[in-house]
């Protein structure tokens, strides 16, 4: 068998792909190891920079976004006992951000995928990646007790940090860069209206705290805590307590609390593979790059890789040109490297550290009073927020 593109993950990168590809008309089978409930229970990040929008809209897939999103055109940084509002479409030039679950945007991709009659195989095992140092790569995989081969012009590495793809590199032709953070989020989903209508970052002694969101009904917040944290040991009533207690009184008494519908511990890091090509091999989102979450630039980075190998392979079948794909993974790397910086920024101003104390301590608050003291260091913030153009 044969396709053009064969693309390895359904998550969002995998997905957003074969949408633009198709709406170009290239051919393209998603191989998924896991099955589609599976995909769809994972609880992911919920804030859709305004180029992510305008990508899912250009799928084909906005329209339930738009019925159901949240414009947000600010957040605040809760810190000292005091709240501030980082005025983002203001400091932007009109620019904003969607509230909108990663697992909401999955389900529309999913659903356009069905629509448009292209292929999906999920619960494909063993898939393996074969020649793609030569002009055409071969896929297998397993499913049902049969072995199965694709060949094809070109791989799509959209398989995640764990994925096979990445591991499919021979190691002298990769080079990593990694931080890994020395606390986890604890998060917790629960059908209450959230506490503020913007987002609330805080940072406090016990250290960070998110008020976050879903929809006007549905809340998602998280608290810093180590990353060996047994779930058992944190009741619903015991998450409540910590929020609160590191929100301040204004937001602690806006907290309406209730059951958790969902409550796990994420570890962070910050993680770069280069390149992100290999011959015919091409990697795109968690698969390349891992952000810790402060700031919500996961899905928005594997959406601005998206949008650059869509393009790339785009004009590559209708031009047979080489030039955009060999452009591919610098001007990827280029965005994501940015992205990375701002990341780590923001969890490095928000988190406590088990190293701040004395100097540090009072570094991480002269720099969040220079920020709320100063609009050209807002207006960077804002600008990294909202997303850098593509
Ligand atoms: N074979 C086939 N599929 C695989 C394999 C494999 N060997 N390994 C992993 N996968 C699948 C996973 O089951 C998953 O569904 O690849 C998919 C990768 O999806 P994501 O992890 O969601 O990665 P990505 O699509 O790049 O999305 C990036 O989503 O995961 C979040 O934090 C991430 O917000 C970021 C964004
Ligand atoms: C979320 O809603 O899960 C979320 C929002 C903003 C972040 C991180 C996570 O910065």
């Amino acid at each position: 068998m044969r396709t053009q593109v064969v693309i390895i993950g359904s998550g969002p990168s995998g997905l957003l792909l074969g949408q633009l590809l198709h709406r170009a008309g290239i051919d393209t089978v998603v191989l998924e190891r896991k099955s589609r409930d599976y995909v769809l229970s994972r609880v992911r990040a919920g804030v859709l920079e305004q180029g992510t929008v305008g990508l899912i809209e250009e799928a084909g897939v906005g329209a339930r976004m738009r019925r159901e999103g949240l414009v947000h055109d600010g957040f605040e940084i809760a810190f000292a006992g005091e709240r501030h509002r980082v005025a983002i479409t203001e400091l932007t030039g009109g620019r904003s951000v969607m509230v909108y679950g990663q697992t909401e945007v999955t389900r529309d991709l999913m659903d356009g995928r069905d629509a448009s009659g292209a292929p999906t195989v999920y619960e494909a095992e063993d898939v393996a990646l074969h020649d793609f140092d030569g002009p055409s790569p071969r896929v297998t995989w397993r499913k049902d007790g049969v072995t199965h081969e694709l060949v094809c012009d070109a791989i799509a590495g959209c398989d995640g940090y764990h994925g096979v793809s990445r591991a499919s590199v021979p190691a002298g032709a990769i080079r990593t860069f990694e931080r890994v953070y020395p606390f986890g989020w604890l998060g917790v989903l629960a059908d209450v209206p959230p506490c503020a209508p913007e987002l609330i970052y805080a940072a406090h002694d016990r250290g960070f705290a998110l008020c976050s969101m879903r929809s006007t009904t549905r809340s998602r917040y998280y608290v810093q805590c180590p990353v060996d944290e047994r779930i058992e040991d944190w009741s619903d009533d015991r998450f409540w307590d910590e929020l609160r207690s590191r929100l301040g009184p204004e937001a602690a008494v806006a907290v309406t609390t209730g059951p958790s519908i969902e409550k796990s511990v994420a570890p962070l890091r910050s993680f770069v593979a280069e390149p992100m090509r290999f011959g015919r091999l091409f990697l795109a989102g968690d698969a390349a790059h891992i952000v810790p979450p402060t700031g919500a630039k996961g899905l928005n980075l594997a959406a601005s890789d998206v949008r650059y190998l869509s393009d790339a392979l785009i004009e590559h079948v209708r031009d047979g040109s080489e030039a955009a794909l060999d452009r591919y993974s610098a001007r990827a790397l280029a965005r994501v490297w940015k992205a990375e910086r701002f990341s780590w920024w923001m969890t490095t101003m928000l988190h406590r550290f088990p190293e701040d104390e004395g100097f540090t301590a009072r570094i991480k608050r002269a720099e969040l009073d220079y920020l709320f003291s100063s609009r050209a260091a807002l207006a960077s913030l804002a600008e990294n927020y909202v997303g850098l153009p593509y």
